[in-house]
């Protein structure tokens, strides 16, 4: 259990900017290159075997930080330490070994799933493209991740994605993304596009399967009520920054950052059928090309002072917990 405690991924002022197109007359004269600043400078751990979740509006970032974690973004600056190698600097065949150990599921897993492959082949894909086993253990270790995610091998090897619903869809995408053996999942948005009924069967498979197999989580969310019944911890990001990292349950019982407080008044009271509900803060999220001064949280702030528009803050340690609020200097 010693493995549980140390650090599987350590993001060091990993920064993601998104270049602008501009007119080349535009660029002569301002001189200067427009970026949306999607991640700006986040750092931050994950343990071996913890769940983090990531939450926050719509455009704060979330799928970024996740794509680019795992470098399906190349990070614009930064270091992302996964297991002491850092995956900012991988390229070419020695990124290719290490896709090996990190995953992404998607919200949508219709369109993660190719319409003219076969389940079965799906799911064996990832284990052809890293040369694992040969076709007949690779047809066994199908048939094993099929039964796991609770979807019975003869009924399903052959079916294609259309042939099966929402949920089923889902699980498969899930066995998929598993069936490598893989160290780090990002979960994104995971049960945002199924029926409410069954959102709470494949949050439990998500658990189930990190228990069996030992994965670790990056888990987006929109459904702070999903966050508290999967996350052991909570980041909470803002316009490309994380604003405060907590135990979920400190998070829940008290928020310290503004925005925190903001996004958990607007949770339901304890749901146990995890209904959802979408937090939205009053006023619009700033662009992220332009990004406010000072604290970026400050144009919504209801607690902002003088200070706010004009020095940043630090994400700092305040009460065993990080947050980033003049409130708290
Ligand atoms: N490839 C891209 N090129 C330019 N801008 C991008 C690109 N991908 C994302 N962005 C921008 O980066 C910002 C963050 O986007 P991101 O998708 O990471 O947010 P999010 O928190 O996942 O939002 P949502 O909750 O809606 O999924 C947005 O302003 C988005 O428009
Ligand atoms: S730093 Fe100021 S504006 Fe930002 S969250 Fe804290 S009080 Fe509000
Ligand atoms: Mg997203």
């Amino acid at each position: 259990m010693m493995q549980e405690k140390q650090t599987l991924l350590s993001v060091k002022n990993v920064k993601k900017y998104f270049p602008l197109k501009v007119s080349w007359l535009k660029a002569l004269v301002t001189k200067e290159k427009p970026y949306v600043r999607a991640v700006d400078d986040l750092s931050f751990e994950i343990k071996y075997g913890e769940t983090l979740g990531l939450v926050g509006e719509s455009g704060s970032g979330k799928t970024t930080v996740g794509r680019t974690l795992i470098r399906l973004e190349n990070p614009t600056d930064g270091h992302i330490f996964f297991q002491d190698v850092d995956l900012a600097k991988l390229s070419g065949e020695n990124l290719r070994t290490k896709r090996r150990d990190f995953q992404m599921i998607f919200q949508d897993p219709m369109a993660s799933l190719n319409p003219y492959m076969r389940i079965g082949n799906a799911i064996e894909h990832p284990l052809k493209i890293h040369h694992i086993g040969n076709k007949k253990e690779r047809k066994m270790r199908v048939y094993e991740i099929l039964n796991k995610v609770g979807l019975t091998p003869e009924e399903f090897y052959n079916r294609f994605p259309r042939h099966l619903s929402g949920g089923q869809r889902q699980r498969v995408v899930i066995a998929r993304a598993v069936i490598t053996n893989p160290k780090f999942v990002v979960a994104d948005e995971v049960t945002a596009m199924l029926d409410v009924s069954i959102r709470s069967q494949i949050l439990k498979l998500l658990i189930d399967m990190k228990n069996e197999l030992g994965l670790t989580y990056l888990f987006i969310t929109h459904d702070l009520a999903s966050a508290k019944y999967v996350c052991d911890r909570i980041a909470v990001m803002y316009l490309g920054k994380i604003v405060e990292i907590a135990q979920m349950q400190d998070i829940f019982k008290m928020p310290l950052h503004p925005y925190t407080k903001i996004l958990m008044a607007s949770v339901p009271i304890p749901d146990p059928k995890l209904k959802t509900k979408k937090f939205i803060p009053t006023g619009e999220i700033p662009s992220p090309i332009n990004i406010p001064s000072g604290c970026r949280f400050h144009p919504r702030c209801p607690y902002a002072m003088e200070i706010c528009s004009k020095v940043e803050p630090e994400l700092k340690e305040v009460d065993g917990r990080l947050v980033s609020c003049h409130l708290y200097d």
